[in-house]
């Protein structure tokens, strides 16, 4: 409602570190499905394909999930939630963006000050000789694999070795059970001590230890705003919750924003 846009624009504009922290919701208006609200996209959960034993016992599955992901993100541009947000940086009005996205939506919507915590998709390296690549060398280079998923033809091939040492090449984000980038974690619990408005975009909040970033915040003294379309385990712990899509919120927020803080 507009009072409650209200309230929260003229709260960002007395607030002096405002953290912004995005999760899958903040780029399905991009086109890139998030994992836990798009039905049956993935024939198993994010949290048994995204990690090294999935690589090693159901290689076709966990190849599908990153080649058809890379695919789509090097498709897809940013969105104007994205792009606001890259505004009201360029305002002075966001000091840092935490994103669990491997996406890099931020960076190519002008944010610059970003953590992002699980890794990248932009790149894949190789298991044993660490060459990197362009994440597009992960695509298979036959016509119509994609619909080979589908009725169940699909065999991961050649594309996912490296062309240096034969080696098999992984995506460059953080699979679970791995440790998160250790300066991108120590940054994020940083802001997140620091903030005093607290932003989540787009995240279900279940995924640890991103999920303990709102609740550092909150406990050193934040308000905490949640935009995203379902409920989230930290919801009582927000002072305001949207249940609005994030491209289509932000963008209002950014307006009442610059209009109250005479354009700043
Ligand atoms: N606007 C607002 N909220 C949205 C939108 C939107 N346009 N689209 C989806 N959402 C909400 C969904 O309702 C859901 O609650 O965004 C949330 C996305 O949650 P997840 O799919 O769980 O994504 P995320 O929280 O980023 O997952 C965390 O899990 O699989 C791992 O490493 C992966 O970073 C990912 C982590």
């Amino acid at each position: 409602s507009d009072r409650l846009i209200e309230e929260i624009a003229s709260s960002w504009l007395t607030a002096s570190n405002v953290v912004v922290f995005t999760g899958a919701g903040m780029s399905t208006e991009s086109g890139l499905p998030d994992f836990r609200s798009a039905q049956g996209l993935w024939k198993q959960r994010p949290e048994s394909l995204a990690t090294m034993a999935a690589m090693r016992q159901m290689p076709d599955e966990f190849y599908f999930f990153y080649q058809w992901r890379i695919q789509r993100l090097w498709s897809v541009e940013p969105n104007v939630g994205h792009l606001a947000l890259a505004e009201l940086e360029a305002a002075g009005r966001v000091q840092h963006v935490i994103t669990q996205n491997v996406d890099g939506l931020h960076h190519r919507a002008g944010s610059v000050h970003i953590s992002e915590l699980h890794g990248t998709l932009k790149t894949v390296s190789c298991l044993n000789c660490r060459t990197h690549y362009d994440s597009r060398q992960l695509l298979p280079q036959r016509e119509g694999w994609e619909a080979e998923y589908q009725n169940g033809g699909y065999r991961h091939g050649s594309e996912c070795v490296c062309l240096q040492c034969g080696g098999f090449l992984r995506p460059d984000v953080v699979l679970f059970g791995e440790a998160l980038p250790e300066d991108a974690w120590q940054m994020a619990q940083a802001w997140s001590r620091k903030a005093d408005l607290f932003v989540v975009i787009g995240s279900s909040l279940v995924v640890s230890p991103a999920n303990y970033l709102p609740q550092i915040a909150v406990d050193a003294g934040a308000k905490l705003l949640i935009i995203n379309q379902e409920n989230t385990p930290l919801d009582h712990r927000a002072t305001w919750t949207l249940r609005t899509k994030a491209a289509e919120t932000l963008p209002v927020i950014a307006r009442r924003i610059k209009k109250a803080g005479n354009g700043v």
